[in-house]
């Protein structure tokens, strides 16, 4: 079958800041956090086909779930809220190259591309508001990533407020070794801490205040996180002796991302910790 073909760009993201409030009855977590989008990004490439099937190819295709992970989730989820009249068949190929389980969101923003990709192939027209829930359906940090720009949220992730964040920064450092989100809440739940009120830090983002900024980074996950795996406090320890003006880890880790005053120093960051390197965020749209 031939026909159109989408290109999509599914942004990493992290997690500038990360509060969790408290464990709730059905087991999630409710949440604030600032979400930021950053350059680093999967390929979703979408195109009508007679079934719904995904491929994931590059570099870190190998990590990925055998049945593409979020991506079918959201593609079968969308498939239903268009209904019959629509065509609902697609071939996915993802091209990865956002580290996997790795607190950056990767499978998510596959998720979220998905749904606008295939939104617009089937013509389907979901308004904003239904995809958002739809994204809720597929995973918490699919709304987030859905948005394709800086947001506070709150709840489990499915309460999304933009917010206006001029370009920052950032250096990360992926790690092979990976963090189940569900493990590192379950050990929030055993020792977990309550960060401070966000205000003043989000007021910092959103006036490019960078030393503020820097100061106020915080993560509920990431002292649970450390506590099992301490190559994430060394490597914060290590972004913040070579003078990154903050370190944190993003989502439930272990990547750790290091704030930087500007590109040239975040380019001296990277130099100076192993497996590291430079992302900026917002992305240009
Ligand atoms: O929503 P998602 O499938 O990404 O969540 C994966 C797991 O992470 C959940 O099953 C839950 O254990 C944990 N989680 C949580 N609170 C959240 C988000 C995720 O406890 N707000």
């Amino acid at each position: 079958m031939t026909g159109r073909i989408l290109a999509t760009r599914a942004h990493a993201k992290i997690n500038v800041f990360l509060r969790v409030l408290s464990r709730r009855d059905d087991g999630f977590h409710d949440l604030e956090s600032l979400v930021l989008p950053v350059s680093l990004h999967d390929l979703v490439t979408v195109r009508a086909d007679e079934d719904l099937s995904v491929q994931v190819i590059g570099e870190h295709a190998s990590k990925v779930p055998r049945d593409g992970g979020l991506a079918l989730t959201a593609a079968t989820a969308i498939a239903e809220a268009c209904g019959r009249d629509h065509p609902h068949g697609a071939a996915i190929q993802i091209d990865k190259r956002i580290p996997v389980t790795a607190g950056m969101g990767g499978g998510s923003a596959d998720a979220a591309a998905t749904l606008h990709a295939l939104n617009d192939l089937w013509g389907c027209a979901v308004p904003a508001g239904s995809l958002t829930e739809i994204a809720a359906s597929v995973g918490s940090d699919v709304p987030a990533l859905l948005a394709g720009r800086p947001v506070l949220i709150r709840g489990r992730g499915e309460h999304v407020l933009p917010v206006h964040m001029p370009s920052s920064v950032w250096v990360v450092r992926p790690f092979d070794q990976q963090v189940r989100t569900p493990d590192a809440f379950a050990w929030w739940d055993v020792e977990g801490v309550t960060g401070p009120d966000a205000g003043a830090l989000v007021a910092a983002a959103e006036t490019a205040h960078v030393d503020l900024l820097g100061a106020s980074l915080f993560n509920d996950l990431q002292a649970p996180v450390c506590a099992r795996h301490p190559q994430v406090a060394e490597t914060i320890e290590a972004f913040l002796d070579v003078d990154a003006v903050g370190a944190v880890m993003s989502g439930s880790g272990p990547t750790v991302a290091a704030l930087a005053r500007h590109l040239l120093h975040a380019e001296r960051l990277a130099a100076a910790v192993p497996g590291s390197f430079v992302v900026s965020g917002p992305p240009a749209p």
